[in-house]
């Protein structure tokens, strides 16, 4: 499988309809965790069969890797989840639109593709456009985690937090960065990095009640 996909190519930039949240989950009321870039899916399936009472949703651009997630998911009959295939700086606003007021509790973003180069930075997940779309629906003390074990990615995309105003980071008293996955389960990189004794940065957001202005 192909290790990284450009999502910036006319063919990921197609808008897809997802389909709405009482389609996808049994209970469509409970509050929304969203892992953006979920890959093989581990990391939601560990948190679903924990929390029944949470909706998880696992969005990934390569789609061979939803369908694995999926086959895995179906397997264990969680039905408080559910991966999906998109580009989420195409396609998530739309949906994210379609949740009831405060559903959306929790988004995730671990380890997203660095894409080094200066000339590939917008290829990165975490852009202004998406953040604004996180903000605008998430509910007031709302998370937002973000993890990398590369200190530049995770400065890059703290700068785009901070310089938002709509999230403030959450006061570790005096420990720069989270020492551990605050959800208590692993996403794949992240055990790969544990496993090979290498720095993880983590830090967790807050919404505050900034609200977004309309340019
Ligand atoms: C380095 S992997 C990390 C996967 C997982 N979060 C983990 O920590 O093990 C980043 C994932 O984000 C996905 N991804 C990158 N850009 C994306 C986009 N625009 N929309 C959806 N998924 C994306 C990639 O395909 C890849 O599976």
């Amino acid at each position: 499988m192909r290790q990284h996909v450009n999502p910036l190519s006319q063919f990921f930039q197609l808008p897809l309809a997802l389909p709405s949240k009482s389609i996808l989950f049994k209970d469509s009321l409970y509050p929304i965790h969203l892992d953006i870039g979920s890959a093989k899916g581990e990391f939601l399936i560990e948190l679903a069969s924990k929390y029944p009472k949470w909706n998880f949703l696992g969005l990934e651009i390569r789609e061979p890797l939803v369908n694995s997630s999926e086959r895995k998911r179906k397997k264990l009959e969680l039905h408080n989840l559910k991966f999906l295939y998109c580009n989420v700086n195409v396609s998530l606003d739309e949906w994210l639109s379609g949740l009831d007021y405060d559903q959306l509790k929790r988004v995730s973003i671990q380890f997203p593709d660095p894409w080094f180069k200066r000339k590939h930075m917008k290829r990165r997940v975490l852009q202004k456009s998406l953040l604004n779309s996180i903000a605008r629906y998430m509910c007031k003390d709302g998370e937002l985690f973000i993890q990398s074990d590369i200190f530049n990615l995770i400065s890059s995309m703290m700068d785009v937090i901070d310089t938002s105003t709509y999230f403030d980071r959450k006061d570790l008293q005096g420990l720069k960065w989270l020492n551990k996955n605050p959800y208590k389960a692993y996403t794949d990189r992240e055990l790969f990095v544990i496993k090979k004794n290498l720095p993880i940065y983590r830090a967790m957001y807050i919404r505050n009640s900034t609200s977004l202005s309309t340019n």
